[in-house]
């Protein structure tokens, strides 16, 4: 299942696609790379693995902060805790100072684990921008630069940056990033097509996505917008990008990387994309099975947490805690099937993993007895 295996059919492969494999020594999947998109509360180890298991090439950690790892604040460091078969992971740092960024970045390299090393410079919640950090550095690519040459210095592992096309549609930046980017020794640029004003809603702007990569001298990753295999296949024809990452429908829905991997494989294009139909009716067995093995591996990751934490929570505190961190993408899963919405009214009184199971089986049969009925 893993993105690893080389396509057979309609080979795409450009230079600068095995450019950016070789950047991550992935294989060439004959396709471009596609990736998970860093997401703050969403994309610790549990969820990197599934979107492993289900041909994401390469992952990315949650936001992490570089003045926490210089500060060993140890929440700062669990972010950077890898599970046992992930794919590829890059750890994606955020902060405001070439200093502080560049010690955090010899940290994590030093820490092992990480195929590479990625600078957040497109982050909108004012928590972050408020400190100059995230998509404040839109604004200064002078900064941008210097940030990125003192990683370049302070690591050798593959170094990329994440960022936005500017900070409105009356200001485009993304040209001069890209060139500070290029100037400071990045390895590869992720471009996410919409504008800090857009947050994360409306359509990216795709031309000017295919306008950066027509000028990048390194490969360029794309992002934004990607619900579906043919969301992801028109971004890659239409602008020639090197790599696709998805975020939001990610979640509850690793399938997709699957999905466009396929698309992109494929002689034929892929059904055209109608948001107002939802996801694909999915395999329900696969929904349930997906299901129970990210609870297992979210379970896992708690108890590694607790354990560096020192912390003697009782099992009571540690199924509680579980089931919390689990919500969010419980919902996610089973959006869209019968009771769900009223599993969503009551997602607080899932408090153990007997409820959440029972919770996963209660709406699968009622989805399955409509099916039933045709
Ligand atoms: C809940 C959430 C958390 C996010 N956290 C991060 C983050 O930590 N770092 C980052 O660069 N972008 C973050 N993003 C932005 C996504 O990586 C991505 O750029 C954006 O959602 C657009 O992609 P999409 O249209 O596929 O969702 C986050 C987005 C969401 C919805």
């Amino acid at each position: 299942m893993l993105a690893t295996k080389p396509m057979k059919n309609n080979q795409q492969s450009t230079p600068m696609i095995t450019k950016l494999h070789q950047l991550f020594q992935l294989p060439e999947s004959g396709t471009p790379l596609i990736c998970l998109a860093p997401m703050a509360g969403f994309t610790d180890g549990a969820m990197r693995r599934i979107a492993s298991q289900h041909s994401a090439a390469l992952t990315f950690t949650e936001m992490t902060s570089a003045m926490g790892l210089l500060y060993e604040q140890s929440k700062t460091w669990q972010l950077l805790e890898r599970m046992e078969g992930e794919a590829p992971v890059m750890g994606h740092l955020y902060g405001s100072t070439p200093e502080s960024l560049a010690g955090a970045a010899r940290m994590v390299e030093e820490r092992g684990g990480f195929v590479g090393i990625d600078l957040n410079a497109g982050c909108p919640v004012k928590k972050i921008t408020k400190n100059g950090a995230g998509a404040a550095l839109i604004s200064n690519p002078r900064l941008i630069y210097k940030i990125l040459a003192a990683m370049r210095s302070s690591t050798s592992l593959p170094l990329t940056v994440k960022t936005r096309l500017g900070p409105h549609p009356g200001k485009v930046a993304i040209f001069e990033i890209l060139q500070a980017a290029q100037d400071a020794g990045t390895d590869a640029i992720i471009v996410h097509g919409r504008f800090t004003a857009q947050g994360h809603g409306g359509d990216p702007d795709l031309k000017l996505l295919g306008e950066v990569k027509a000028r990048a001298t390194i490969p360029v990753i794309g992002n934004g917008g990607i619900r579906s295999a043919w969301d992801g296949w028109r971004m890659f024809k239409e602008t020639g990008v090197d790599g696709l990452m998805v975020a939001r429908s990610a979640i509850g829905n690793p399938w997709i990387f699957e999905e466009i991997r396929a698309a992109l494989a494929a002689s034929e294009p892929p059904e055209i994309y109608d948001p107002t139909r939802g996801r694909p009716r999915r395999d329900l067995k696969a929904i349930r099975q997906v299901l129970l093995d990210h609870l297992d591996i979210q379970r896992e990751l708690l108890m590694r947490h607790l354990a560096l934490a020192d912390c003697k929570e009782g099992a009571l505190e540690i199924e509680r805690a579980l089931a919390v961190t689990f919500q969010c993408h419980l919902f996610r899963y089973l959006s869209g099937l019968k009771g769900s919405s009223y599993l969503r009214s009551h997602l607080r009184n899932l408090k153990s993993m007997d409820s959440i199971i029972a919770a996963i089986d209660g709406c699968i049969e009622r989805e399955r007895a409509f099916r039933d009925r045709g």
